[in-house]
């Protein structure tokens, strides 16, 4: 039996694949490469010296999703396939509904029809919206400020009306925080396309020369030094909190009252000046910064409660602030362009 990864050429696809394959699991991956590069999975095969099929397809392709069902002995599948920047969903809405969503609806159709209803969905910290205290625990009330935080919203929405309709219906929801670091091999990482929009792929490019120096957005908010806090997670704990989450759906005492939602975080919260630090540090260099206006959208302050993780998953992140800058800046230096160097 093998579990089917969309998206599991991306950032944290891959990094999930080289976890499940160093457990013993079977996958098969299905990737439309929109937002990644065929040689993540070249190398999450050299990473583990494991094989796996690779769809080249896209989700909204039902007749393409279809095949994959019918040849392979798929069990349960886990769904990160989807578009995630912020700034071009407020541009691009249709788009990011379109891929999102019906991508969804197409996936959770066929996996119907196939009598396949074990599903682990990546959803984000975004649908917290603007929470009003910290930590944020998985009960607090749901909002989202922007298109993509309501494909992840509305997507949620479905599961659970999926679960109601149909109780054999195994779904766990991954709410996550901030994810950085790479794999220590320094082989996988994240590769963004064009300008980054996220804060560490941002520092490390000022770091290797080909950004002049980091717009830090707000030094007014109300946090120890005014820049903005998060929870960063190193990317290989979060893929260690899919594989406890698949292990859940599949343990013989799974018993659930409607869909299962989890908080992936550390707990503890950093601000922009404590990335910068942290990144000048491991790279044994000053980086250069200026404060700009806020940008539209950011919050103060967001981190997790991740304690039902704990308790229900048996799961917490174990990797601390230094390790995350360390793993991401090994893969910037050794991929200055990504999987274009390859
Ligand atoms: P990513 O862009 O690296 O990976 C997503 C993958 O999905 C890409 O490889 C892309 O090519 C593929 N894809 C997109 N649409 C597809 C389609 N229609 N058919 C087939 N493949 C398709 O992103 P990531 O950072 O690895 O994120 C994975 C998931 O986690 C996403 O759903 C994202 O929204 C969610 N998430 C990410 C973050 C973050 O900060 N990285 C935070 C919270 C949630
Ligand atoms: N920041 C800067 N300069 C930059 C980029 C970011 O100062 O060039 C600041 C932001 O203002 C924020 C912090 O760094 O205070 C983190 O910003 P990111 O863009 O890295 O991350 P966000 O918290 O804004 O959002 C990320 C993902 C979302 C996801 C969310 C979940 O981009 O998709 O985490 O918490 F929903």
């Amino acid at each position: 039996m093998a579990i089917l990864i969309t998206g599991g050429a991306g950032y944290i696809g891959s990094h999930t694949c080289v976890e499940l394959l160093n457990r013993g699991y079977e996958i098969v991956v299905i990737d439309n490469l929109s937002n990644s590069s065929k040689k993540s999975l070249d190398r999450v095969k050299e990473i583990t010296g494991k094989d796996f099929r690779f769809y080249r397809d896209d989700l909204l392709n039902k007749a393409a999703v279809e095949e994959i069902f019918r040849r392979e002995n798929i069990d349960s599948v886990i769904h990160f396939a989807g578009l995630k920047a912020v700034g071009e969903s407020v541009e691009k809405p249709l788009e990011y509904y379109y891929n999102n969503i019906t991508g969804t609806l197409v996936l959770c159709d066929v996996m119907k029809k196939h009598h396949v209803k074990n599903l682990v969905f990546s959803s984000s910290a975004t649908v917290y919206g603007k929470p009003e205290t910290v930590p944020i625990r998985e009960d607090f009330p749901l909002s989202a400020t922007n298109p993509y935080g309501r494909t992840k919203l509305m997507i949620e929405e479905i599961l659970e009306d999926l679960y109601n309709a149909d109780h054999e219906w195994k779904i766990v929801l991954l709410r996550y925080f901030n994810p950085v670091g790479a794999h220590k091999s320094g082989r996988i990482g994240e590769d963004p396309r064009g300008i980054p929009n996220n804060l560490v792929p941002y520092i490390t490019q000022v770091v290797i020369g080909r950004l002049g120096y980091l717009n830090v957005y707000g030094n007014d908010y109300n946090t120890p030094d005014g820049t903005g806090v998060r929870d960063y997670i190193h990317v290989v704990d979060l893929a260690e909190g899919h594989v406890k989450a698949i292990e859940k759906i599949m343990g013989k005492d799974f018993a659930q009252n409607g869909v299962l939602t989890y908080n992936l975080g550390t707990g503890r919260g950093y601000s922009v000046l404590d990335m910068v630090k942290a990144f000048s540090q491991i790279c044994g260099k000053e980086i250069r910064y200026e404060f700009k206006p806020r940008r539209p959208g950011d919050i103060a302050t967001c981190y997790a409660d991740p304690s039902r993780a704990k308790e229900e998953l048996g799961w917490t992140a174990s990797r601390g602030l230094m390790e995350m800058c360390e793993d991401s800046w090994r893969w910037q230096l050794n991929n200055p362009n990504g999987y274009d160097d390859a």
